[in-house]
């Protein structure tokens, strides 16, 4: 595919909010770890679809249907180039990351662990990359265990390569939506492998954010969502290896996943329409072509640098603000475009009401991610994430108010 120069200030023509005014000033949207705003590419193929051939599909033969059916297809291919995975019926539309792995722990889990098994998951996960396993290891009497992180933020190799030994699932993250943190996930599902044990990468954090290959990686398991890489929200993807989806139990039942249906008996429906029951989320995933289409032309190895360029300046901008320390590894090479923060004893929620009155749009919380607050003995942080439309000067509005928060907390 053809690029397109990267330059900021013309591709924030694309996103109609960025130029809304919010209590009188421009929306400066550091939320880019919850979602990521959406080009107009996106919205009117939404609005396209319902006002020109708006059918279900996989169903009829007339030429509305039909058309519906080769664009939404049309996304699974294009997904499946973006991710580098071997073939499109590999890739499975859900509704977010989320359940496409509960996807994973109700069909491949339910049927694979079994007592005394034993899942690795790293402190880094969000709440959707633990809870499922957390459960089905209770469900199973399996064993759940939690690789730790090194001082710098990274994920101690050593610890993994000790619970690593014997174990049925390796379940992580490959950047954390708190510190940061980028998994070396290509060198850990190798280790894996050789243990015999299956890899699933929660990809929500990296797959809208640099170039990821299922080839090169090499996991069994791949999961990310369309809303935070520019596309609509309800629509998840998940990738497997065709072996392993082949092997696994569907998952909602009912129709589109069925081949054919006797009164007392059933055959499934082919990869991968046999875990697509029911009706899909059809123009959210004829819109999401778009955004994939937009970050190709772009380049994801540019969106990447775009990231890491600004992550470096807003880590300096942040590191002159008194009281304020920033959580995740220093080193860029090591992290994405992610920054939890606290500023002395303010409470993250205060911090992120007062930037709202700057427009300033940021996250305070646990991010969905509490077992990793607690083991850094946080009650929660703020935080500002990047994309692609994000700017130096916005990094600057940041400091500046949170210069200013600090000034009026130590009143
Ligand atoms: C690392 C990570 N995993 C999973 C999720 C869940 O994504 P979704 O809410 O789209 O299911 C998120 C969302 O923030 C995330 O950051």
């Amino acid at each position: 595919m053809e690029t397109v120069a990267f330059n900021v200030e013309e591709l924030r023509n694309d996103f109609p909010i960025l130029s809304k005014k919010f209590n009188g000033k421009t929306l400066a949207y550091l939320d880019n770890a919850a979602t990521s705003q959406k080009p107009r590419q996106v919205i009117k193929a939404i609005c396209d679809f319902y006002e020109g051939y708006n059918a279900n599909i996989h169903r009829g033969v007339y030429e509305i249907e039909e058309k519906a059916t080769m664009k939404y297809e049309r996304t699974r291919e294009a997904t499946s180039r973006f991710i580098g995975a071997e073939s499109a019926e590999q890739i499975i539309f859900t509704r977010n990351t989320t359940e496409s792995i509960n996807l994973v722990a109700k069909t491949w889990g339910a049927s694979n662990i079994r007592k005394g098994d034993k899942i690795v998951v790293s402190l880094l996960e969000h709440h959707s990359n633990v809870v499922p396993w957390q459960v089905l290891a209770k469900e199973k009497g399996a064993l759940l265990e939690y690789i730790n992180l090194k001082e710098d933020s990274t994920i101690d190799l050593d610890d993994f390569k000790e619970k690593i030994a014997g174990a049925k699932l390796l379940a992580i993250t490959q950047a954390s939506n708190v510190l940061g943190t980028l998994v070396p996930v290509k060198q850990m599902t190798s280790i894996a492998h050789q243990e015999g044990c299956t890899v699933l990468v929660d990809g929500a954090q990296s797959a809208p954010h640099m170039p990821v290959s299922m080839t090169d990686i090499g996991c069994d398991f791949f999961a990310f969502s369309s809303h935070k890489m520019l596309g609509p929200t309800g629509v998840g993807v998940l990738y497997g290896k065709r072996e392993i989806l082949d092997a696994m139990p569907p998952y909602n039942l009912g129709g589109d996943m069925i081949s054919e249906v006797h009164k007392w008996d059933v055959t499934w429906n082919e990869l991968p329409w046999k875990f697509e029951a029911g009706t899909s989320n059809i123009a959210d995933v004829i819109a999401y072509y778009h955004a994939i289409e937009y970050l190709q032309r772009l380049g994801m190895e540019r969106v990447r640098e775009h990231e890491k360029s600004l992550t470096k300046y807003a880590l300096k901008r942040l590191s002159e603000i008194k009281g304020l320390r920033y959580y995740g590894p220093d080193d860029i090479e090591m992290r994405g475009g992610i920054i939890s923060f606290t500023l002395g004893d303010v409470h993250p929620h205060d911090i992120a009401s007062i930037l709202s009155r700057e427009a300033i749009a940021i996250r305070s919380g646990y991010h969905c991610a509490q077992p990793l607050h607690e083991e850094l003995s946080l009650g929660g942080t703020a935080r500002a994430s990047f994309y692609i439309y994000n700017t130096e000067e916005e990094v600057d509005r940041l400091a500046e108010a949170l210069n200013e928060v600090r000034k009026v907390f130590a009143k």
